[in-house]
């Protein structure tokens, strides 16, 4: 569904990404793990359309276009950025109709509020609250939820469980596992490799720019670099990056 093949993305003259190979089958939760400034959300912000590259990306057997965010939101990909995006200033309503931007079929995005609502009891409770009032749990929800009304075939997760209490990380990363069984295919951006090994089919490890290591989750559960960058090994070696 979507291939990335010698992607590079530049910030003037830094390569934050150098060259990355990345593949995402339909129906699949791909993770892509790495530390701080490894250049994850470089990686999915030039996905989404919101960067220069250089290189090939490929969904659906088209190729994307660097800078063409409206048209890749068109084409069925949707991201919750990190930080979630939501407007503070406006309702939980507002943000959610938000993410109806760009849809035809009226009747059918109704109903899809309405399923959003009911999915997401807290977002029709507070629909009037300021988007800010809500919780960083409760924000995250509404990006989701948000992103999900652009009834994206992939959705890209960038950090959705950064700065939750542990409660809210772990619903959040239940909900990302449901997502799979509505046919939506994600690419979740993490560094909590534990979590996201328990809920991705497949996961790469990024590293200044780089993939270092790939796999399926259970390979990579077992994976040195994994484990000792992430997962807390202790086999003394230096941590990488
Ligand atoms: N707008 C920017 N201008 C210049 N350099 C940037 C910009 N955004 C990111 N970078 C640099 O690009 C590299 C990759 O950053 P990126 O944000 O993609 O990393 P990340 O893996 O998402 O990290 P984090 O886990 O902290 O979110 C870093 O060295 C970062 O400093
Ligand atoms: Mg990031």
């Amino acid at each position: 569904m979507l291939s990335l093949r010698g992607l590079e993305v530049f910030y003037g003259p830094i390569r934050a990404v150098r060259g990355v190979d990345l593949d995402v089958q339909a129906g699949e939760i791909v993770a892509l793990i790495g530390a701080n400034g490894a250049g994850k959300s470089t990686t999915v912000r030039a996905i989404a359309g919101l960067l220069p590259f250089r290189g090939e990306i490929r969904f659906d057997g088209r190729t994307l276009q660097p800078n063409a965010a409206e048209r890749n939101l068109r084409a069925g990909i949707a991201l919750v950025p990190e930080g979630r995006g939501i407007l503070g200033r406006m309702t939980v309503e507002e943000n959610l109709l938000m993410g109806l931007y760009g849809r035809s079929d009226r009747a059918e995005a109704a109903t899809d509020m309405a399923r959003m609502r009911e999915r997401f009891p807290i977002l029709r409770a507070r629909a009037d609250a300021l988007a800010s009032q809500l919780s960083g749990g409760e924000q995250q929800m509404l990006a989701i939820a948000r992103a999900l009304l652009s009834r994206p075939r992939l959705l890209l997760l960038d950090e959705p469980s950064l700065g939750l209490a542990p409660k809210m990380s772990d619903l959040v990363f239940r909900l990302i596992s449901s997502l799979r069984d509505e046919g939506v295919t994600v690419l979740l951006v993490e560094q909590k490799a534990r979590q996201t090994l328990r809920v991705a089919d497949r996961a790469y490890l990024l590293e200044t720019g780089r993939v270092v290591t790939s796999g399926t989750a259970a390979e990579l559960s077992d994976d040195s670099l994994i484990s000792e960058t992430f997962l807390g090994g202790t086999t003394g070696r230096a941590q990488h990056g």
